[in-house]
């Protein structure tokens, strides 16, 4: 039997094997990510696009994210359970306790992640002094998006690529015990990944980070509104499950389902007696 994953495991890997995250929101989606044998599973905030279909991710709720967390929960037997903290529920020290405690009570995960920096060092620090560990997220953090003007790369210029540099430094100071990495230009990942013992999960980083993380519905061509650069659609199981059941209707209509292996028989004498 496997064990459990735990932060302080995943920390240790920094430049070891290479750490593997994906994301899932509910039972069958955390077992499919868990069997496969991801290190972490995130229940990401982007729940709010690719399985809620809000436009954006700053809509989805506390209760919304809870709700996905316990059925993900349920799925996830091996890989760190990781629950994404919604806009908002961490805008102070005593809302990101709260918040990130009924994640671990009532949701089952095992740490939380939070969008930022320097600026959330406060709750971090307080959140891995209540002992719950903490993966940080900097670079483009789509919380942001209204201050960005935008999905766009982060850390282009001299003074942007030094403040993500200083972000990373924060939050590892703060006691993050990973932090991920989005959508920043490969040199900047590498700096970073550089100045700090703690992983680097990257998404959009290349590949020079300690770890990767992608998006379920990305990865399996279940979600077509969007796919950033930095996306590998590994399948397109949106459009074949669309074929599939376009079989299933053609094989209804035609009387060609269910056939006899879906059909329930009478035994033969209870068959003559009934229509007696
Ligand atoms: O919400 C999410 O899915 C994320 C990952 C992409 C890191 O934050
Ligand atoms: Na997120």
């Amino acid at each position: 039997k496997v064990s459990p994953m735990t932060a302080p495991a995943i920390q240790a890997r920094k430049n070891g094997e290479k750490i593997c995250c994906m994301t899932a929101y509910d039972y069958s989606s955390g077992v499919i990510a868990d069997s496969a044998g991801m290190d972490l599973v995130l229940v990401g905030d982007s729940l709010a696009m690719v399985v809620l279909g809000y436009e954006d991710s700053l809509s989805v709720t506390m209760d919304e994210m809870i709700h996905h967390v316990r059925a993900t929960r349920r799925g996830v037997k091996n890989a760190l359970l990781v629950a994404d903290m919604p806009f908002m529920s961490f805008r102070t020290v005593e809302t990101a306790l709260e918040n990130a405690g009924r994640f671990i009570q009532e949701g089952g995960a095992r740490a939380v992640k939070l969008e930022g920096g320097v600026p959330v060092v406060p709750q971090i620090q307080a959140l891995t002094d209540a002992g719950i560990p903490v993966m940080a997220h900097i670079g483009l953090t789509p919380q942001h998006v209204a201050k960005f003007g935008g999905f766009k790369a982060q850390g282009k210029s001299v003074e942007a690529a030094k403040a993500l540099i200083e972000d990373a430094q924060a939050v590892e100071a703060a006691g993050a015990f990973c932090v991920v990495v989005e959508a920043v230009p490969v040199e900047v990942a590498q700096l970073i990944t550089d100045a700090v013992d703690i992983p680097t999960i990257g998404i959009g980083a290349g590949n020079v980070t300690d770890g990767q993380v992608l998006v379920y519905h990305d990865v399996l061509g279940l979600f077509d509104r969007f796919t950033p650069k930095f996306v590998r659609k590994y399948a397109q199981q949106g459009k074949e499950a669309i074929e599939v059941f376009g079989q299933y209707i053609n094989d209804v209509r035609l009387g060609r389902f269910p056939g006899d292996k879906n059909t329930f028989y009478l035994s033969d004498d209870v068959a003559a007696q009934v229509r007696k």
